[in-house]
């Protein structure tokens, strides 16, 4: 019998709590596999009262005897993605068996430069706010066909040559555009030699790993980072991340077939929050938004920034349920909307003068977007021990129904708390 598999995606800008939804479905998931993004991501995950958080390595890594993928469409910081095995290994608590795709690529320390001084050159209003981890130019050299993969660092003498070439080029760009310092090819060369030597019992076949456990009836998780909005292709281009968060990457960046997938799930806070520059037509920058980021605790797990914070986006949500083909919604801290009076939803824009009722493609259109708002009756009443949906207030259930109605697929997943086991499940 064919395993299942679910594919778990951030149906907005990231940081939906993405981490607690896997977390949720870990018992019945065997392999764990990430297809995108880098150390740019930060999954929390609260076990037993201790907070973990991983930028690289899927969350399922604290579950004994389950398998954990780095997929081919990840960018690996090697110093990063050893670290966090350290400390988990310092704790015990390594117990998943770690597969890395031999074809991810690699974060290079000049990608991290490259990153931070393009950034610091980008004049007001063309900055994206990368988390400065070296993930778009680390993409660039994997589509310009000069990145160095995984497997090139078991390999001294082809890192070697590539190395070497890839250095004279960038160090020209650092110094002669950038006005930066050269890196040294022998430190570069040599902790990357380090890095093939600590990952090398690592690297396998992910594509066959992920093929193995479908055909022995496993359950498997594609666990997306980021979120739709920031999607290459589908965001708020050009202030996107430089992967494929939606669930056709999942495909694309494990090596199967779209045909496997039974369910994707997408993760979609109460509200909205977005980290970082670029449009988001429901911010809420007065009394009311920053009430929201206090109350949820809206810092990057990653950056520690503060994030940007506003309300529920309906015509972002149906968008994402279609360039996702999500069949099911995890509604994540409902809990922070308690008390918090009516409640505003987006139902539609206005650009130009015009309704607008589709999410629309180009920054320069959903940067005019001016949110039309329909005002949901809130509830005062705490709901953080509720752990069935009869449980809730009437008014926190209707804005649970009201998203379900504008979105056409179930909720099947409440969040009412930070803990592990505050959560509701429906038909889950
Ligand atoms: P990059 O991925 O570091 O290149 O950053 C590009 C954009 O994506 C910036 O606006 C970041 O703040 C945002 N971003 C990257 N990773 C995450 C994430 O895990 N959560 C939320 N935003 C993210």
């Amino acid at each position: 019998m064919k395993g299942r598999v679910e594919a778990v995606v951030g149906a907005q800008w990231g940081d939906e709590g993405k981490g607690r939804v896997v977390d949720a479905l870990g018992g019945k998931v065997d392999v764990f596999a990430r297809y995108q993004g880098g150390a740019n991501a930060g999954h929390t995950v609260l076990v037993d009262g201790q907070k973990y958080v991983f930028h690289l390595l899927p969350s399922g890594m604290l579950y004994p005897c389950k398998t954990c993928i780095i997929g081919n469409g990840v960018v690996v910081d090697p110093d990063q993605l050893l670290n966090e095995l350290k400390e988990l290994q310092d704790q015990g608590k390594d117990r998943a068996r770690l597969v890395i795709s031999g074809a991810a690529h690699v974060v290079m320390p000049y990608h991290k430069k490259i990153d931070k001084a393009q950034e610091s050159l980008r004049s007001k209003g063309r900055k994206i706010g990368t988390t400065g981890r070296g993930i778009g130019p680390a993409y660039v050299d994997k589509y310009s066909r000069c990145g160095i993969r995984v497997e090139d660092l078991l390999d001294g003498e082809a890192l070697r040559e590539k190395l070497e070439y890839n250095l004279d080029e960038k160090n020209m760009y650092l110094t002669k555009i950038f006005g930066a310092e050269p890196l040294a090819f022998s430190e570069v060369y040599e902790a990357a030699v380090k890095w093939g030597k600590a990952l090398a019992p690592y690297v396998e076949d992910a594509s066959l790993v992920i093929d193995e456990a479908i055909r022995e009836g496993k359950g498997v998780l594609f666990e997306g980072a980021q979120g739709t909005l920031l999607d290459i292709d589908h965001g708020t281009y050009p202030f996107v991340t430089s992967s494929s968060p939606v669930a056709a990457g999942g495909c694309v960046g494990l090596g199967t077939g779209p045909g496997v997938v039974d369910r994707v799930i997408g993760v979609v806070k109460a509200y909205c929050t977005r980290v970082g520059e670029g449009p988001f037509p429901t911010e809420d920058t007065g009394e009311a938004g920053a009430a929201l980021r206090e109350k949820g605790g809206e810092y990057g797990a990653t950056t520690g920034r503060p994030r940007r914070c506003g309300w529920l986006d309906l015509v972002a949500l149906r968008y994402a349920v279609r360039v996702n083909g999500m069949s099911s919604i995890a509604l994540t801290k409902l809990d922070v909307l308690t008390g918090m009076g009516t409640i505003p939803v987006c139902t539609g824009y206005e650009i130009d003068g015009q309704h607008e009722e589709h999410f629309p493609s180009g920054v320069y259109r959903q940067g005019r977007a001016k949110p039309v708002y329909e005002r949901l009756e809130g509830w005062s009443e705490d709901i953080s021990r509720c752990r069935e949906f009869e449980q809730l207030p009437l008014k926190a259930r209707k804005y649970v129904e009201h998203i379900e109605e504008a979105s056409g697929i179930p909720v099947n997943l409440i969040g009412v708390g930070p803990g592990r086991d505050q959560t509701i499940l429906r038909n889950f």
